[in-house]
């Protein structure tokens, strides 16, 4: 019994990884698994291949590197005709497109004509469907867990999305939720007690690779915005990204440089800037962190985001470098023992990991082995 995936986004590092997994973890090997997984098609934003035998890992290989092209479309929409034309599901059979770019309107339209007009499912690491829809298209997408997995959208796949989708259904409310949810962040803040300049330390994390790829997108906080929204939408509040009060790392007419070396190399006007914070902080024996809130009352919420200080020993004081950290109150889970997670919040080898588990949830018979 095969899962059939198409997945869109595999020139990219978190598409490439998959795939890459995919056939080393012998997902794709009949022999070893009860349910396979049979790969039908990758897509970069303008190519894609398709074979409903299933592709091999030479193809895959060499589509995902760039060294073999396919066929050009022009548009999502006719990748979706095409298999709505020619992939004939059966119960054992199913589709489930995953999304792994970085995409944004166009990817929207395709997850909402996908669920609207299909029996496919969506996994999606890519956050921007989630947040570019209003509230209502968010449920509609959202409805079916067996259907549309997003765990991936925020944390890097690490149970926030699902806890707090499964305590909405447990009429479990929600009563309020901290995060740290950058791990950029994360990073600069934990070097910045290490009393060294901010602008050499965003140097050396955009160097490392572990920045967006221009710095102004982890810098201006609108990444975590996007991540605070899909939280609070997870358990059922009407919140758009606009709703969301953010205080930016680093104030937003600062970051329009689109050249990151030019950026980077700007930033040291901000050095002093933020050496005196850590000296206030430390004074206090506080550190520095990026935190992300939901705050509620009666029905009413608010979703903040800013670079806060918070003692040394506490919850998110002790964190440290680039992980991520959720601490969640609800009904059950109180002020006095809340549901905590804390883990990589990004990741090319965790995200593919979590994008296979999504897969995992969508399968009909899923059998242990
Ligand atoms: N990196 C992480 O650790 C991590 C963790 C969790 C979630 N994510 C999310 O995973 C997604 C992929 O991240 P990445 O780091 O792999 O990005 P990336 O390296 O920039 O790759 C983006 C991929 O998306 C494709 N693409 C872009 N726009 C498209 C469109 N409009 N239609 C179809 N394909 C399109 C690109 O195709 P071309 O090659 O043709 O441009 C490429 O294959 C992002 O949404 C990111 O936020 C990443």
């Amino acid at each position: 019994m095969f899962q059939d995936v198409f997945i869109i986004g595999t020139t990219g590092k978190v598409g490439r990884t998959l795939v890459r997994q995919m056939f080393a973890n012998n997902d794709v090997d009949s022999e070893k698994h009860e349910n396979p997984t049979r790969i039908i098609g990758l897509a970069s934003s303008s190519e894609f291949v398709h074979d409903f035998q299933g592709i091999g890992s030479r193809t895959a290989k060499g589509f995902t590197n760039g060294s073999m092209g396919g066929r050009k479309y022009y548009g999502l929409m006719e990748i979706f005709e095409l298999m709505q034309e020619k992939y004939l599901p059966s119960r054992q059979n199913n589709l489930v497109f995953v999304d792994a770019t970085t995409g944004g309107k166009e990817l929207l339209e395709l997850h909402d004509e996908i669920i609207s007009e299909s029996d496919y499912g969506i996994v999606t690491a890519n956050k921007n469907p989630l947040v570019l829809s209003d509230f209502k298209t968010f449920n509609l997408l959202t409805k079916n867990v067996f259907r549309y997995g997003y765990r991936c959208s925020v944390m890097a796949g690490a149970d926030a999305v699902d806890f707090l989708r499964d305590a909405r259904d447990l009429g479990d409310s929600l009563l309020g939720l901290e995060a740290c949810l950058s791990g950029t962040l994360g990073f600069i803040t934990t070097e910045l007690h290490k009393r060294k300049n901010f602008s050499d330390i965003l140097n050396d994390a955009y160097h490392r690779g572990y920045t967006e790829p221009n710095p102004a997108d982890d810098l201006s906080g609108i990444d975590v915005g996007k991540k605070i929204t899909i939280l609070a939408r997870t358990s059922g509040f009407d919140v758009n990204l606009e709703d969301v009060e953010v205080e930016s790392f680093v104030p937003m007419k600062y970051l329009l440089e689109k050249d990151p070396e030019v950026l980077i190399k700007k930033m040291q006007s901000f050095d002093s800037f933020f050496r005196e914070k850590v000296a206030i902080a430390e004074g206090k024996g506080n550190v520095l962190r990026y935190l992300a809130r939901i705050d509620i009352n009666g029905d009413k919420v608010k979703l903040r985001i800013g670079l806060v200080d918070v003692p040394r020993d506490s919850e998110f004081g002790i964190l440290s470098g680039r992980i991520n950290k959720v601490k969640i109150n609800t009904d059950t889970y109180n002020e006095n023992d809340p549901y905590i997670v804390s883990a990589p919040g990004a990741g090319l080898n965790v995200t593919a990991r979590n994008i296979r588990r999504d897969l995992l949830w969508q399968l009909e018979n899923r059998i242990a082995i």
